[in-house]
């Protein structure tokens, strides 16, 4: 359909795999004067602007996003829909956290009305911070799963979602039974995993909201459902680990409850992994499971320092991700600078050719979904941000000394948030401000 080609004009970076260092150009591919030719929804051709215009059908539209680099959309691979509203409360470490603001909040949630309200708020923040696919929990009521992708397909996005499974350890209004939370995922799953670009993730929210059988269901859901993902939460705090290992005794370890169940494997996104023992860093090689570092959230509840060369020098898959509201904000830009910082404590900082790529191809491989998102490649899913890394006045200040491209990254990642978002175009479709 010709009508709906695009020409997209601008400075294009994208990655090919993760940068061994600063002059690990073959890690990536930048065209100066680029462009994306855009139709039904992918990407159709890619590279230097002339010889892309020459493959453009004479009716395309044609976008001039000079001087500003066009790169895929930023995929955030660990949130909390119904905690929109939990975001920027003032509460103690992880349990009381939960107990205190975020379990009335997921409450709200049983009202269809509430958590159709949310979600465009929800949405509008993520396409306002160029994050084109986010993986999401939902709160324990199935309305709150349909407001989620019904929103996410209203705006055509690739998202992954699923039910909270929690029956235990929680106010009674949150708590399902294992067999109920099966039956519920097991329907959601079959109505919204595959329809047009939405992915189901089977959820137990961690192991002290699930009894044994609850974690036996969802072991089950994922053994016949294959295809889906599965999120949790692990080894994020010390009161938590504690109390985990008081409710499982049998296991070998926290990471041991979850392998007792069979809920590892490479689709498994296992949130936090701070503090690990070797035994655990060790079966999560094995299985392929990512370990999801969420910097924001591990500053503000007090959780820990993600180590990851000690994950990635064990052979584990990493990935990272707000964690809103526990997360302190929506942006993956604020993200990776705040995740720079907690590496920089542990004398880890990585290059912003390395973390750009994590943000984008890097998560893509976490999720087993870098086909369709997550480069700007001919072939995938036409989901692409405009930054300007002027867009502020201490930006542009700073700017006019930058000189190169991973300067300019530099500066995008440490001062850079939705401000520095120009555009984020869903499928082709420009979603930034609708
Ligand atoms: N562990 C169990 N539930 C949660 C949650 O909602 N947020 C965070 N950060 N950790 C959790
Ligand atoms: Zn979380």
């Amino acid at each position: 359909d010709n009508k709906t080609e695009k020409l997209l004009r601008g400075r294009l970076l994208s990655f090919k795999s993760s940068p061994t260092g600063p002059n690990d150009t073959s890690a990536y591919t930048y065209e100066e004067d680029g462009a994306l030719l855009i139709r039904d929804g992918k990407i159709i051709a890619n590279g230097i602007y002339a010889e892309v215009l020459t493959a453009a059908s004479p009716t395309a539209q044609e976008v001039d996003h000079r001087p500003h680099l066009l790169l895929p959309g930023l995929i955030d691979t660990h949130i909390h829909f119904p905690q929109a509203q939990v975001i920027a409360s003032w509460a103690d470490q992880l349990l009381d956290w939960l107990n205190d603001y975020t379990f009335p909040a997921e409450q709200k949630f049983a009202d269809k009305v509430h958590g159709a309200r949310i979600a465009k708020g929800f949405y509008d923040a993520l396409l306002a911070n160029g994050t084109t696919t986010a993986v999401a929990y939902c709160s324990s009521h199935p309305n709150s799963v349909d407001a989620y992708f019904e929103e996410a397909e209203h705006r055509g996005m690739l998202m992954v979602g699923g039910k909270t499974m929690m029956d235990r350890n929680a106010p009674d209004a949150l708590c399902d039974t294992a067999q109920s939370s099966y039956d519920e995922s097991k329907a959601l799953l079959q109505k919204w995993h595959g329809r047009g670009r939405t992915h189901y993730a089977v959820t137990p929210r961690f192991a002290i909201t699930s009894t044994p059988a609850q974690l036996e269901a969802a072991g089950a859901l994922l053994k016949e459902h294959p295809g889906c993902h599965l999120q949790t939460h692990i080894n994020e705090n010390h009161n938590e680990i504690a109390l985990t290992r008081e409710l499982y005794p049998e296991a070998a370890d926290y990471l041991g409850i979850y392998e007792d169940f069979g809920l590892l494997g490479p689709k498994t996104l296992l949130g936090h992994c701070i503090h690990m023992n070797e035994r655990e860093l060790g079966v999560m090689k094995d299985t392929g499971s990512v370990a999801v570092f969420c910097p924001t959230s591990n500053l503000f509840l007090g959780s820990g320092l993600f180590d990851k060369a000690r994950l990635e020098g064990a052979g584990i898959r990493t990935a990272i991700a707000t964690d809103v509201g526990g997360g302190t904000n929506y942006s993956m830009l604020r993200t990776l600078d705040e995740g720079y910082k907690v590496l920089q404590l542990q004398r880890q900082r990585r290059h912003p050719l390395e973390t750009f790529y994590w943000a984008t191809k890097g998560n893509a491989d976490a999720l087993s979904l870098s086909d369709r998102i997550g480069t700007l490649e001919a072939g995938t899913d036409a989901d692409v941000i405009v930054l300007d890394a002027g867009a502020t006045q201490p930006m542009a200040l700073r700017m006019e000394t930058v000189e190169t491209l991973s300067e300019e990254l530099f500066l995008l990642q440490t001062l850079g948030d939705d401000r520095s978002v120009v555009e984020t175009y869903v499928a082709g479709e420009p979603r930034k401000g609708a």
